[in-house]
């Protein structure tokens, strides 16, 4: 199994072009199961994660073509028979977004049967708003042996759905079953997620009626058919997110390139509340320190706009190196400080208490081996490593390829020196 050895203490300068979005182009992808037609989606991440679903996919009846355009990275899929509703438990298991098939099964075939994803490192991850969205739609669910048995022999019907809390997935997932039901769907307390505005506008351009994505209240008014088309991922603002808190932490300046506005508004405040300075043109932002210490500041996540939950244990990376105390709560997930003590093998000074992290700076980190829990958790430690003296070693590198793309090189041509070391390390599975 691949670990990646970073050498710290050199500062990041050079400029970094944002991959698409990761969390977007799964669902996207699930969506181009609604249509018999080709969904050809540009800007597409190439990660494990996105090659995964694509086998999922392609199981499903699906053709899955990864092509470099003109633009970049490019994936059509074209699901025009689909030959199989089963999602076994291995593909779900594996990659929880998997499930995100179940709705445009339902909606395209009148049935599926998709395992239950269960939970993660992170937290429990209850599926229950998904279903209770799909039920509201008129699907019949079975619940029996860790699978969704979903029929709707008559089509599904467009419903009011309100969620008692914010779900990025089960709003994707209700308006991935919507968009070919009959009559109107009322989403209330939606997320307002920009992967939530660029699902919205895929579907909208494959000749779905979806408004006020990005709002909390969504309407969808259904269609009977879909059509194909072609869409951009939109930019990954947790990629270049991840970037900006490591340059921040290295010192040095980096500009981030192939943004769009308003993707890291709630992170830049901090940033610039912790010391940094933020240049914020909109498409391309450029991050910079040099020389001052940083400051704790406190933060606490929340649904978007506000800290995302995905640049949290970066974030209480750089904490590590600022004077004074921050407090970070982190309100999404109820387990998601296990970087933690592992940012406390480099050095750190962190306590946890139920869902609040107290950092006290410290003067310096100190290379040592580490061990990546999930994929936020793996890069926290990685942007450590790049400020921490001597050579950090991140073992199970494997969380970080499902959601980043090029991490060494993107590093590695801003002045970091990150090698990947092929094989060993622990062969654990999650
Ligand atoms: C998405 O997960 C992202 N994953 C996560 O990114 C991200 O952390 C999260 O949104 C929040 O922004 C993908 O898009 C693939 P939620 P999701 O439903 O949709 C509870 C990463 O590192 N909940 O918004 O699963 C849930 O337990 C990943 O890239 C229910 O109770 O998140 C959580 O406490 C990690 N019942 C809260 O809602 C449900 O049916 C918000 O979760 C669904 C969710």
């Amino acid at each position: 199994m691949d670990r990646i050895a970073i050498t710290g203490g050199a500062p990041l300068v050079g400029a970094i072009p944002v991959s698409g979005a990761k969390n977007s182009a799964l669902k996207l992808m699930a969506a181009a199961l609604l249509t018999d037609q080709p969904l050809r989606l540009k800007n597409m991440p190439r990660l494990a994660d996105t090659r995964f679903l694509g086998k999922l996919l392609e199981r499903l009846g699906a053709r899955v073509v990864e092509m470099e355009g003109r633009g970049g990275p490019e994936t059509i899929i074209h699901a025009a028979e689909l030959t199989s509703s089963f999602a076994p438990y291995d593909l779900v298991r594996q990659m929880r977004a998997s499930f995100n098939v179940l709705g445009p099964l339902i909606a395209r075939t009148g049935h599926a049967k998709v395992s239950l994803p269960g939970g993660c490192t992170i937290g429990a991850r209850p599926v229950d708003l998904h279903l209770r969205s799909l039920e509201a739609l008129g699907a019949h669910i079975d619940l029996h042996e860790g699978y969704v048995y979903a029929t709707a022999a008559r089509g599904l019907k467009g419903a009011r759905i309100a969620f008692p809390v914010v779900s990025v997935g089960a709003t994707e997932h209700a308006m991935l079953a919507a968009v070919l039901a009959d009559g109107e769907t009322v989403l209330e307390n939606a997320a307002r997620e920009p992967e939530i505005g660029d699902l919205a506008d895929c579907l909208n351009a494959m000749g779905a009626k979806v408004e006020g994505a990005g709002t909390p209240t969504v309407t969808i008014t259904g269609v009977s058919k879909l059509k194909g088309a072609t869409h951009a991922v939109i930019p990954d603002r947790i990629e270049a997110g991840t970037f900006a808190v490591a340059a921040a932490m290295a010192g040095g300046e980096v500009t981030l390139t192939g943004l769009r506005p308003g993707l890291l508004d709630a992170l830049a405040a901090k940033l610039r509340e912790a010391g940094a300075t933020v240049r914020d043109e909109g498409d391309t932002v450029s991050i910079s320190r040099n020389g001052a210490r940083l400051q704790a500041v406190e933060l606490t996540t929340e649904p978007f706009p506000g800290f995302a939950t995905d640049l949290q244990a970066q974030f209480m990376a750089l904490m590590t190196l600022a004077d004074g105390e921050s407090v970070i709560r982190e309100t999404i997930f109820e387990n998601r400080f296990l970087h933690a003590p592992e940012l406390a093998r480099l050095g750190a000074d962190i306590s946890v208490s139920g869902g609040e992290a107290r950092v006290r700076g410290v003067g310096a980190l100190h290379g040592a081996p580490v061990m990546a829990t999930d994929l936020r958790a793996s890069v926290s430690l990685v942007i450590a490593g790049l400020a921490a003296q001597g050579e950090t070693v991140v073992n199970r590198v494997y969380h970080l390829d499902r959601g980043f793309e090029r991490l060494e090189e993107k590093l590695n041509n801003c002045g970091a020196t990150v090698r990947r070391l092929r094989g060993g390390g622990s062969a654990e599975a999650d």
